[in-house]
């Protein structure tokens, strides 16, 4: 069996999944391989960030960890459509809320992802480039969300270069443009999807909440990890129907 090196990722050529999820953290990645996934393998272990293939439901899949922020998951998500034909990445991850109706424990599905971030002038577009999910992705994971009975929103999020900024009013104008939530990574992930013809979308959890400031008990978060996770599996079984 061929094995690839990229300077990231060292598997054999077909080791991932035609869909691949993505939380932030390698640990995360180990959970969901040894708690949801059947005949599990690690199949990269590069600086510790853990991809495993396995399968759900008899569906191929791979969940392998992002790193935080956009420049990691630049790369790994880069590597992953250009070089190891993986289709379909499903980031699953945590998120600050900044809607009050957007509550600690809901899920948050990404339709676009706004940026502070500079990742996409590389495209030529000065940064100007509206990064969304992909809609069968995003439509497979709503209905998903419904069979389960989630308290689901859908919109747009702010994917931020920051988690502690010194601007205390940054958030002011997101929240007036109707933005739900920030996290680290999906405007990237969105980009090098559109970039390379494949498809991305963002599922989040709300681990705490910067209108409230009320934030989640370790329980807690497992138990809506448990639901997004459900959500993301399911829809990576029904895109390969
Ligand atoms: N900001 C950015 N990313 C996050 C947050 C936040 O407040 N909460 C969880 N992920």
């Amino acid at each position: 069996m061929a094995m690839i090196t990229t300077p990231h990722i060292n598997a054999e050529e077909n080791a991932f999944g035609k869909t691949v999820l993505m939380p932030g953290d390698p640990l995360r990645s180990k959970f969901i391989a040894e708690n949801f996934l059947q005949d599990a393998r690690l199949v990269n272990n590069v600086r510790g960030i853990q991809g495993y293939t396995g399968t759900y439901k008899g569906t191929k899949i791979s969940v392998m960890a992002s790193g935080m922020g956009m420049p990691t998951i630049g790369i790994y998500s880069y590597e992953l459509f250009n070089i190891f034909g993986v289709d379909n990445i499903m980031r699953i991850g945590s998120t600050g809320s900044i809607n009050p109706d957007v509550k600690v424990r809901d899920i948050v599905i990404g339709m676009g992802a706004c940026t502070n971030s500079n990742y996409g002038s590389q495209f030529g577009l000065a940064g100007t480039f509206a990064p969304i999910a992909s809609y069968p992705l995003m439509k497979e994971a709503i209905a998903q969300s419904e069979t389960l009975g989630a308290r689901y929103h859908v919109g747009n999020i702010l994917s931020s270069d920051t988690f502690y900024s010194d601007n205390k009013t940054a958030n002011e104008g997101w929240q007036k443009m109707g933005v739900l939530c920030i996290e680290m990574e999906a405007a990237a992930l969105y980009m090098n999807a559109a970039r390379a013809g494949k498809n991305a979308l963002a599922i989040l959890t709300v681990s705490d909440s910067l209108v409230t400031g009320e934030e989640t008990t370790a329980e807690e978060r497992q138990n809506s990890f448990t639901q997004m996770m459900e959500i993301a599996l399911n829809t990576a079984v029904a895109l390969e129907k």
